[in-house]
């Protein structure tokens, strides 16, 4: 690992976010979704931060990630999103005092085949139309029934995920709400709904949880909205070095495929950065890096190891100059939508040769 690729992560900009979460959703609980290493943002760093900050829980997708948590002495509760896949997992999670999300009838056979345990700590996850995972609606009869023959068990409350929250014209997320409500009337137990994209888009998904995690992130899940516009700040700002500038005269192509031809005479840089570090391939040109806070636009394809820039818009950069690929300055929304997905995908991709530095670590 050297320093050509530098993902400096601001954890006061995760602080800050989580300050935003708990404003946009005053009164409700927040479980931070520090799943896939915390969004590419590193799972340790991120859950110590939000644990100081005082974060009520937080979310891993599996049993590993939870682990890496408790390794790391981090002590707050962790729920597991896709539950246990066996008894193995089961007496982990209750040793390690994990809650597990159950989402299918055959989770329940497995821990109520399991000796008696005081410690395990469950959800229910309701599939409220997601159709991905959760308990059909109309099964809560049954699990309070569970519930009711397993008294040692801590419940943790019911949970149900939205399919469309980033959608603000969709029906579907008012759909999700009212089905989650009417089938849990008159029942007992905390609900969770809210995703980032629910917290913000839809007032109607506040409960007593709300589960962010691109959010604190600093990134919106809004279509049209970047995080700053949110009042977000980005938590990951990626840099990279330019290592080569040339001058190419009208009508030179650039890079594999001859993926650009220059309009004109015109500078071209070279950046120490590529799809083997995260840069997704699909990137297309156009896409825009700052060089001195000038935004230069990608001429050429994406290769393993180096991208090549337009650098009309910053004649004056020089080898050595800090290239930005996203963070401040430049949202990670803007960037991904030149690849053609979402902030989420980018952030997960960095690879193990991306450098990671933290800052305002207290
Ligand atoms: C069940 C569940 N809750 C919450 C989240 C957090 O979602 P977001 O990053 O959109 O806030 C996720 C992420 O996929 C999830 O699967």
């Amino acid at each position: 690992m050297s320093d050509r690729v530098i993902a400096t992560v601001d954890l006061a900009a995760i602080r800050h976010n989580l300050q935003q979460v708990r404003r946009f959703a005053p009164g409700s609980r927040v479980m931070a979704a520090v799943k896939a290493d915390a969004y590419g943002h590193g799972a340790v760093p991120v859950a110590r931060t939000l644990e100081a900050a005082g974060v009520d829980a937080l979310a891993v997708a599996c049993i590993e990630e939870a682990l890496e948590l408790r390794e790391a002495h981090v002590r707050a509760p962790i729920a597991l999103l896709e539950g246990v896949l066996s008894a193995e997992e089961a007496t982990l999670a209750a040793y390690e005092r994990l809650q597990i999300v159950l989402n299918d009838f055959w989770q329940i056979d497995l821990l109520e085949s399991m000796p008696p345990s005081a410690s395990l700590q469950i959800w229910f996850k309701l599939d409220s139309g997601m159709h991905r995972l959760g308990f059909p609606l109309s099964a809560v009869p049954r699990l309070q029934a569970v519930l009711e023959r397993n008294r040692g068990w801590r419940f943790c409350g019911w949970m149900t995920h939205l399919a469309c929250a980033d959608e603000p014209d969709s029906p579907m997320t008012l759909n999700q709400i009212g089905a989650f409500d009417a089938a849990l009337v008159d029942r007992s137990g905390a609900r969770s709904i809210g995703n980032s994209a629910g917290i913000l888009g839809w007032p109607q998904a506040r409960r007593e949880w709300v589960r962010p995690g691109l959010v604190l992130y600093g990134a919106s899940p809004l279509p049209g909205r970047v995080g700053p516009q949110l009042g977000l700040k980005p938590a990951l700002t990626l840099t990279s070095r330019l290592i080569a500038r040339r001058d190419y005269p009208e009508g030179s192509s650039i890079g594999y495929g001859g993926g650009y031809a220059c309009p004109e005479a015109m500078p071209i840089g070279v950046a120490a950065v590529g799809y083997a570090d995260g840069i997704h391939r699909s990137l297309a040109c156009g896409a825009p890096v700052l060089i001195g806070g000038r935004r230069a636009p990608l001429a050429g394809r994406v290769s393993m190891d180096m991208i090549t820039l337009d650098l009309r818009p910053a004649p004056e950069a020089r080898v050595g100059d800090e290239v930005l690929l996203w963070g401040e300055g430049l949202p990670a929304e803007e960037v991904a939508a030149h690849a053609g997905t979402l902030a989420y995908e980018l952030f997960c991709g960095l690879t193990n040769r991306v450098r990671f530095r933290y800052i305002n670590v207290t």
